[in-house]
Order: structure tokens, then sequence, then C-alpha cells
């Protein structure tokens, strides 16, 4: 996969990138974000636009696994990388660890933080499988919830981590 891209004289980019693991080359306009390359070019409706400032991180989506806000980042910045999106979570047809403990422990009321919540939770148990709840409090901190109150999206995340070390046979 070419790890460049270059704007025509027509202000479009040609992207190359894998979304949810499938190959995706395009041409769009050279200011079009992440978000909206994802949504409206690709049809993926997962990620939900809120404050469009960076601030909410109901827009998340991993680049190389790392949680971006897809409203403040250019489509063009994702060249070469792998994206994904929450409908790459459950692309074989059932849920991820983390979104069913969202399920079980009630961590989801209006859903509309959700699909941010558990790509950066993602993130954060592929770096840290076994956080405290202080750990998630941190590292969960761009994502906000009008709902829930985040007790139960703190349950989610412990419940998630505990099922998935043990599954892998940890402790
Ligand atoms: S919509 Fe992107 S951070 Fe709020
Ligand atoms: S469940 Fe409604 S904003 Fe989080």
């Amino acid at each position: 996969m070419t790890t460049t891209t270059r704007m025509t004289e027509t202000g479009t980019i040609t992207i190359d990138a894998t979304v949810n693991g499938r190959p995706v080359h395009a041409t769009i306009a050279a200011q079009t974000t992440l978000l909206d390359f994802v949504r409206e070019e690709l049809g993926l409706r997962g990620a939900k636009r809120s404050c469009d400032v960076q601030v909410c991180g109901a827009c998340t989506m991993l680049l190389d696994g790392t949680p971006v806000s897809s409203c403040c980042t250019l489509a063009w910045e994702a060249q070469g990388k792998a994206i994904t999106t929450i409908e790459g979570l459950s692309a074989h047809g059932s849920l991820d660890p983390i979104q069913q403990a969202f399920v079980d422990t009630g961590a989801v009321q209006c859903g509309f933080c959700t699909s941010g919540m558990v790509l950066t939770a993602k993130s954060l148990l592929a770096d840290n499988p076994s956080p405290s709840r202080d750990d998630i409090t941190a590292y969960m901190s761009g994502n906000l919830c009008r709902c829930t109150g985040y007790w139960r999206i703190i349950d989610a995340i412990q419940l998630a981590g505990e099922r998935m070390r043990d599954k892998d046979g940890g402790s």
C-alpha cells in the first residue's frame, strides 16, 4: 500500500487505507474529515457527530489502534493506516467482548456516546488488560456521556477486561 498522498489541481486527494480490514481506495476533497469520509463516503454511521470540536469523543475511531477524534482529523491523515470503526468490532456477527460487557452492565442508555466509548476502551485494554477504576477514568476522560453517570461504563470496561483475561488464560 502506498504511504503518501498528493493533492490534485482540483483540490482532491486520493487515499488508500484499510477500513475494518478491507482495503479502501477513494478520491475525495482534500478538506474532508475522517468522520465525513467514513460516514458519508463509506456509509458507516456508527461514529457520531456531536461537538465537532474534539471535546466529546462521540466520533472516536482507531487509527492503527490509537483513538482519534475523527471530526477533527482529516481523512488524508489516515493514508496508509488501518481505520477501525465500531462496525469492525462485530464484523463476524458476534459482539466484541467490550460491547457485550456494555450490554450486560447496563452501560448503554441513549447510546450516542457508546461507539466512541467502546473504541477508546478497546485501545485501553490493549495497552492495559487489567486497569484500575482510576486508570479507566483517566484514559476515558476524552469520552463524555450525558446519561449513565459513568459508573456502569467503568464496570463494563472492568468486566470486559476480566472476560478477555479469562479467555486468554491470564489471571
Ligand atoms: S464530535 Fe468529535 S469529539 Fe465531539
Ligand atoms: S448513553 Fe447517552 S450519552 Fe452516553
